[in-house]
């Protein structure tokens, strides 16, 4: 079982390609973001507990995460590998995803990372605002998002750079075919060589 991880800042494309990446390669996608607005629309206990957090922009508290993604992969079959995206986004999460794959005997196959501009990703939360009207899409909220972004999940990636693990970044701003094209070329490389990557840009040329 594959374990890859997808990140970036809001509206860089995570959920978008992570539903075309697991298509692809036969993967669970696993978003944390949906399984969270689920459980709020259901009004479940977490759902109730965490509504007024994602609102404001907020990250939901680790010890509700690693509940959640400890269920979830426990519960994974039948598929190639799981596609994590938007977990992990703290280095409390990255620790216990490390600890529960460690149980598992599995390890993080790929990490990608996808860049956007600000300005790229201002207009395209404004655009989803005005189609979807997700109540987390507000340029207010979507500050604190940023922030929060910027504050606990860059250090995240770098603590995973440190560490070399398998690592690659991706520009998330051309069209969405150019960038899935892009990182079905990462994931696929990356399967060939694995653990040799950590850090290292993927060109234009490459992709
Ligand atoms: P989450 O749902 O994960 O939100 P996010 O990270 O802010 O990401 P977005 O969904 O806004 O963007 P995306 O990168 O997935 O881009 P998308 O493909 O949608 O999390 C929401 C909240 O849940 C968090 O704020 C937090 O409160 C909580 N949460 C979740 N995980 C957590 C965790 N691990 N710990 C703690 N709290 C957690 O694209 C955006 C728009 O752009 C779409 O309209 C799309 O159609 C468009 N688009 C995408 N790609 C392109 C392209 N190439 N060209 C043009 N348009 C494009």
């Amino acid at each position: 079982m594959k374990h890859y991880i997808i990140c970036g800042p809001p509206g860089s494309g995570k959920g978008t390609q992570s539903a075309l990446l697991a298509e692809h390669f036969h993967l669970r996608h696993v978003s944390t973001g949906e399984l969270l607005r689920k459980e709020i629309s259901e009004q479940t206990d977490l759902g109730k507990a965490v509504e007024d957090l994602m609102n404001r922009g907020e990250l939901v508290p680790d010890s509700f995460m690693l509940a959640m993604i400890r269920r979830v992969l426990l519960e994974t079959t039948g598929v190639e590998g799981v596609l994590l995206d938007g977990y992990p986004r703290t280095k409390p999460q990255a620790e216990g995803l490390a600890e529960l794959l460690r149980e598992l005997g599995m390890t993080i196959d790929l990490i990608v990372q996808l860049s956007v501009p600000p300005d790229v990703i201002l207009q395209r939360i404004q655009h989803r605002a005005t189609v979807e009207g997700r109540s987390d899409d507000s340029v207010e909220v979507l500050k604190q998002r940023l922030k929060e972004y910027e504050e606990k999940t860059v250090p995240t990636i770098e603590y995973y750079r440190a560490q070399g693990a398998p690592m690659v970044d991706v520009d998330g701003t051309p069209d969405v075919d150019t960038v899935t094209k892009r990182l079905i070329h990462a994931i696929e490389k990356g399967s060939l060589e694995e653990g040799h990557r950590a850090g290292r840009e993927l060109s234009t040329e490459e992709a």
